[in-house]
């Protein structure tokens, strides 16, 4: 699906800017820093495609790539704490909620959840608003290379029992490392 297929379209700052909504499209939303921008990197195996930084708050604009003929891979801004200034920052939130509750050809929302620390306040909220739109999510752990097994079944039940909340959360979590390649292949298959 993704080898050779990819490519950037448009970033957008606004909701006139969104492509015309003739491609069905999958999401990649979570905490700034969480991975999301890695994990599209890693599914479409272009290491600089999208651009990915330790600083939170890297991706500011909503990224369209194409993914073959048919479909959209949308990188999204994070939420919660970004090194930004205030304006800035809720101007890109607002964006956000607004792409997620309002988009047509929005399929499927991937919510990207670090395994260090699991679901957040600040997840809470956007998990919130997907069941408010009917948009099912599911839940990807990232970053599952920085902590050891045990651990890493501890957050899988709070997230399990986190999600168990949200009606429109799908129940598969899929566990992913975009440093290590775990979990890509299947996320692959689900995209
Ligand atoms: P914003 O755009 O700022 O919201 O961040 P983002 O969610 O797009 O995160 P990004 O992909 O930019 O990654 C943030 C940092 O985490 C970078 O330094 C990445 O190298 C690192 N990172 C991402 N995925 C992994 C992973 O699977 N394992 C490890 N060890 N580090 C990762
Ligand atoms: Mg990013």
């Amino acid at each position: 699906l993704f080898a050779g297929e990819t490519e950037f379209v448009k970033g957008v700052v606004a909701m006139s800017g969104l492509p015309a909504p003739n491609r069905l499209e999958v999401c990649f939303a979570g905490r700034s820093n969480v991975g999301k921008s890695s994990l599209i990197n890693a599914l479409t195996g272009r290491k600089g495609l999208a651009r990915a930084s330790n600083t939170p708050g890297r991706t500011q604009e909503i990224n369209f790539f194409t993914a073959g003929d048919a479909h959209y891979l949308v990188d999204l801004p994070g939420y919660g704490f970004a090194n930004a200034p205030l304006p800035v920052v809720e101007k890109w939130q607002r964006l956000l909620k607004q792409y997620l509750s309002g988009r047509q050809t929005l399929r499927r929302a991937f919510v990207l959840i670090d395994a260090r620390h699991g679901v957040k306040t600040v997840d809470e909220e956007i998990l919130k608003l997907l069941d408010s739109a009917a948009v099912t999510f599911q839940a990807v752990l990232t970053k599952a290379d920085k902590v050891k097994e045990k651990e890493r079944a501890t957050i899988l039940d709070q997230v399990r029992g986190a999600l168990a909340k949200h009606p429109a959360a799908y129940p598969e979590i899929v566990v992913t490392s975009s440093e290590k390649g775990w979990g890509i292949p299947t996320l692959r298959a689900i995209i």
